[in-house]
C-alpha cells in the first residue's frame, strides 16, 4: 500500500490540503477561500473557527477525491500565514477575539508608545524584527486591552496565545498539544532568536504571562498525532511545522547559504538562507529562522512587499479593470512600452528599509493618453521593482552577490511579470513548476521528521521541473526604470510625512 504526505497550506485568503508522493508529486489539491473581516479602516480579522473549519474540510475533500485512505498518509505537514494572532480559552477552546491578522494595524498606538520608550534596539537584538504592528506581541496586547478581565484570565493561566500553526495543532489534538515551531516562534517578537527561549524582558514590557505561550521546537519533529475521532480513526502523525515563508524557502531546496525564493501571493516576501549564525541587516531586512531540523537552526534574511497579490485584486475587483488574473497580462502586454506611469501599491504602509505605517499609495506618471492597460502594467511592474529593491539591500547586508532568484506563489505564473522581474534585476529567474512550494516545503519537513525521506540530499534529487527566464533589458534602461521607481517611492514617503 503505497504511502503519501498530507500536507495543510493555511494562507492568508485561501487553505489548501495537498497529498505528496515520495518523489513529490501533487497527487491532489483542495481549497477553500473564506471570509476576511474589515472593522475599521485598517483592521483585518478572521473567524478563527472558520479557519480551523476550512482546515477539515479540506482535508476531507482531497482525501476524498484522492482514493487514498487516511491510513496511507505518514506524516502531517502544517505551513501558515504567520503572526497572525489567536487568543483562546484553554477550556473551552473558544477564541475570545477574533484572529487578528498580520497586515491589520489595529495595535499602532501600541507600538509608537513602544517607541517612544526606546525599546527597538533590544528588540531588534534579540528576536530580529523590527518594532511595527505587523507582528504578534502588539496583536496580542490589543486583544488583551480591549476584552476586560483578560489579563486576570490570562496570569491565572486560562487563556492560551498561538499563531496559526499552534491554533491548528490544538484543534488537531483535540486540545493536548499546544505548540509551535522555532520559525513561526521568530514572528512573534516573544522570542529570542539566538537562545530558541521565550525572552522574560520582552513578556514583560508587552505583560504577557508567559503561561500563554506555546511550547517550542523544531519545524521538523513530531508534535503529536491527530484525534481519533478526525480522520476515520486515523493518528496521523503531525510532523513538520514552518511559517508559509520559510516554507516556500524550504520548499524551493535553498538549503545553501546566498540561495533567494521570492513568492509572490498577497504580499511578496523574499527570504534568503544566511546559513546557521542570524546575520543582522543595517537596512531594516528582517532576521529570522528559516527552518529548523533536530538540533540545527538555519537562519534567513527577509524582506517583503507587503502589498501586491492585492494590488492587482485591488484593479480587478475595485476599479473594475479586468476579469481574471490571466485578462492582467494580456493587458500589460498591450500597454505603451514606454510609458512612465508608476504605481506605488502601498495601501497600508511601506516595509524595508522604511517601515513607515502612514504611508499610501500613489500612481505617477500619467497623461491623457494612459489607459488602464498602462496602469496594469505599472502594477505589475510594481511587484517587480520592489523585490529588486529588497535584493539589492540583501546584496549589502551580506557581501553576497546573488546571481539568481528562485520565484513561486500565484502571481509567478504571470510571465510578464517575472521577465521583467529578470530584467530589472538584472539577474537569472528560476520559476519552479509546482508554484505551491509553501505546502512542498511543510510536506518535506514533515517527511523528513518519519522518515518518509532519508535526509536533504534526497530531497534535492527529486526531479523538480524549473523554467527559466534571463535578462534582456539594457543596463542604461534599467538605471532609467529604476530611478523612476526610486523617485516615485521618494514622493510617496515624502507625502506620508
Ligand atoms: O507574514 C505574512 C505571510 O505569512 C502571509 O503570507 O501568502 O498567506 O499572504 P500569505
Amino acid at each position: 500500500m503505497s504511502e503519501y504526505i498530507l500536507s495543510i497550506d493555511q494562507g492568508t485568503t485561501t487553505t489548501r490540503a495537498i497529498i505528496i508522493d515520495r518523489q513529490g508529486n501533487y497527487i491532489n489539491i483542495a481549497s477553500q477561500k473564506f471570509e476576511q473581516h474589515r472593522p475599521e479602516p485598517g483592521w483585518v480579522e478572521q473567524d478563527p473557527i472558520v479557519i480551523w473549519q476550512s482546515v477539515y474540510k479540506v482535508i476531507h475533500e482531497v482525501m476524498d477525491h484522492s482514493g487514498i485512505s487516511f491510513n496511507q498518509i505518514k506524516g502531517l505537514g502544517i505551513t501558515n500565514q504567520r503572526e497572525t494572532t489567536i487568543v483562546w480559552d484553554r477550556k473551552t477552546g473558544q477564541p475570545i477575539h477574533n484572529a487578528i491578522v498580520w497586515s491589520s494595524n489595529q495595535s499602532l498606538a501600541i507600538v509608537n508608545q513602544l517607541k517612544e520608550e526606546k525599546t527597538e534596539e533590544y528588540i531588534h537584538e534579540k528576536t530580529g524584527l523590527v518594532l511595527s504592528p505587523y507582528f504578534s506581541a502588539s496583536k496580542i496586547r490589543w486583544i488583551l486591552d480591549h476584552h476586560p478581565g483578560s489579563q486576570k484570565r490570562a496570569e491565572n493561566g486560562e487563556l492560551a496565545f498561538g499563531t496559526v500553526d499552534s491554533w491548528l495543532i490544538w484543534n488537531l489534538t483535540n486540545g493536548k498539544i499546544h505548540s509551535t515551531d522555532h520559525t513561526n516562534a521568530s514572528r512573534t517578537m516573544l522570542f529570542d532568536i539566538h537562545t530558541l527561549k521565550w525572552d522574560e524582558h520582552l513578556l514583560n514590557l508587552f505583560r504577557i504571562p508567559k503561561s500563554m505561550l506555546p511550547k517550542v521546537y523544531p519545524s521538523s519533529y513530531v508534535y503529536g498525532l491527530t484525534n481519533t475521532d478526525l480522520f476515520s480513526e486515523a493518528n496521523i502523525p503531525i510532523s513538520g511545522v514552518a511559517g508559509n515563508q520559510q516554507a516556500a524557502l524550504f520548499g524551493q531546496l535553498a538549503f545553501q547559504p546566498g540561495q533567494v525564493k521570492s513568492t509572490y501571493g498577497q504580499g511578496t516576501f523574499i527570504v534568503m538562507n544566511t546559513g546557521s549564525k542570524p546575520k543582522f541587516s543595517k537596512h531594516k531586512l528582517l532576521t529570522t529562522i528559516g527552518y529548523s531540523i533536530d538540533s540545527k537552526v538555519t537562519y534567513a534574511l527577509e524582506g517583503s512587499a507587503l502589498i501586491s497579490g492585492s494590488a492587482m485584486e485591488w484593479l480587478k475587483d475595485g476599479l473594475n479593470l479586468f476579469d481574471s488574473m490571466d485578462d492582467s497580462e494580456l493587458l500589460a502586454h498591450e500597454a505603451k512600452i514606454n510609458s512612465s506611469v508608476y504605481v506605488v501599491p502601498t495601501f497600508r504602509g511601506i516595509g524595508a528599509p522604511y517601515w513607515d505605517s502612514s504611508a499610501r499609495g500613489a500612481v505617477l506618471g500619467i497623461d491623457e493618453s494612459t489607459s488602464r492597460k498602462e496602469l496594469v502594467r505599472a502594477t505589475l511592474e510594481s511587484l517587480a521593482y520592489q523585490v529588486s529593491d529588497i535584493i539589492e539591500l540583501m546584496e549589502l547586508d551580506t557581501g553576497i552577490i546573488v546571481d539568481l532568484l528562485h520565484v513561486d506563489g500565484g502571481a509567478a505564473q504571470n510571465n510578464l511579470l517575472i521577465q521583467f522581474q529578470a530584467d530589472i534585476l538584472g539577474k537569472t529567474v528560476r520559476r519552479i513548476e509546482r508554484l505551491e512550494t509553501t505546502g512542498l516545503g511543510a510536506a518535506y519537513l514533515a517527511g523528513l521528521a518519519v522518515d518518509y525521506w532519508r535526509d536533504q540530499d534526497e530531497l534535492i534529487a527529486l526531479v523538480t521541473e524549473n523554467e527559466q527566464f534571463d535578462p534582456h533589458m539594457t543596463d542604461t534602461e534599467r538605471q532609467q526604470k529604476l530611478n523612476g521607481w526610486r523617485s516615485a517611492v521618494k514622493a510617496i514617503l515624502y507625502y506620508a510625512k
